[in-house]
């Protein structure tokens, strides 16, 4: 570990009520509310086991999408009856309206329940939530083993890279990434941009992007970057051609687009062009 943060392994548990935040935020089929990758929860287990073996009783909770409902109803009953070894999850924490505000109050009823708060929803740390941020103000706070993981290989990767030092973005929101993509352009010697955020990218480059995923208000931010990476001397690697489709369906006809994607289509994923540009800048990463 080379970051300041205390983790679990830096309390002693044992007897202890745990609040432990989560990331089971999957994804699930559309028809069926089948669960299509468990790996969130797989990436879970090792804080849990830690915690259950270590005799900590653990409140395990996440949040799942963003529904449009709400619960009442509170479980400080169930809490309070959890035993050492004995595990419980509540509901989607969003159903309380309290949680994505970052209510006082709703933190204060999460953290009413536990002696210890452990923040390991890796892919969630980033909200100001409740249940990501409030809940610390009232309770001992540590990292989840996921979390230190997770910081230690990026702490490594940041502080002293084995070059060329590539860096990979993707998902579909410029505005999650920003001060993320302007950091790296400070470190990287390429930065590799795909997913939904890369049309963005393509429109502030000049390119017609047709329906795909734009933030129209990220484009000179995007103009930005790109000026940024060529005045530093960095790699910023865009998609050169895309796999396009009329509809964001399974049974949809994939058409290959370069350079510009027609009004009717949408980009769904990169092209063989793109696959090769990226898989040799990523093959001769240090
Ligand atoms: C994610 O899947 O990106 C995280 O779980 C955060 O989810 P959110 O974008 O709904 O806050």
């Amino acid at each position: 570990m080379n970051y300041n943060k205390k983790t679990v392994y830096d309390v002693d548990v044992k007897g202890k009520k745990v609040l432990l935040r989560c990331d089971f935020n999957v994804p699930q089929d559309k028809a069926t509310g089948e669960i299509t990758s468990d790996k969130r929860i797989v990436a879970a287990l090792p804080t849990i086991k830690y915690l259950l073996e270590n005799g900590a009783a653990v409140i395990a909770c996440s949040h799942l999408g963003k529904p449009n409902a709400t619960f009442e109803s509170f479980v400080k009953k169930q809490a309070a009856a959890l035993k050492p070894g004995q595990i419980m999850l509540l509901e989607n924490l969003r159903f309380d309206k309290g949680e994505t505000k970052n209510d006082p109050k709703f933190a204060k009823a999460l953290a009413d329940m536990a002696e210890i708060f452990v923040s390991d929803a890796f892919g969630t740390v980033h909200r100001a939530h409740a249940s990501t941020a409030g809940v610390a103000a009232y309770l001992p706070a540590y990292s989840g083993l996921l979390v230190d993981k997770e910081l230690s290989i990026m702490g490594k990767a940041l502080d002293d890279p084995k070059r060329p030092f590539v860096a990979v973005l993707g998902g579909a929101k410029v505005s999650d990434k920003i001060n993320v993509i302007n950091n790296l352009l400070e470190k990287a010697d390429t930065v590799i941009i795909g997913g939904g955020m890369a049309y963005t990218f393509k429109k502030a480059q000049g390119y017609e992007i047709g329906q795909s995923l734009l933030e129209a208000d990220r484009i000179d931010y995007a103009k930005e970057m790109i000026a940024k990476a060529e005045a530093k001397g960095v790699k910023f690697l865009l998609p050169v051609d895309n796999y396009c489709a009329a509809e964001f369906s399974a049974d949809a006809e994939p058409v290959l687009c370069e350079g510009n994607i027609p009004d009717s289509l949408m980009g769904m994923d990169i092209g063989p062009k793109t696959i090769e540009l990226f898989s040799n800048a990523v093959k001769g990463a240090g």
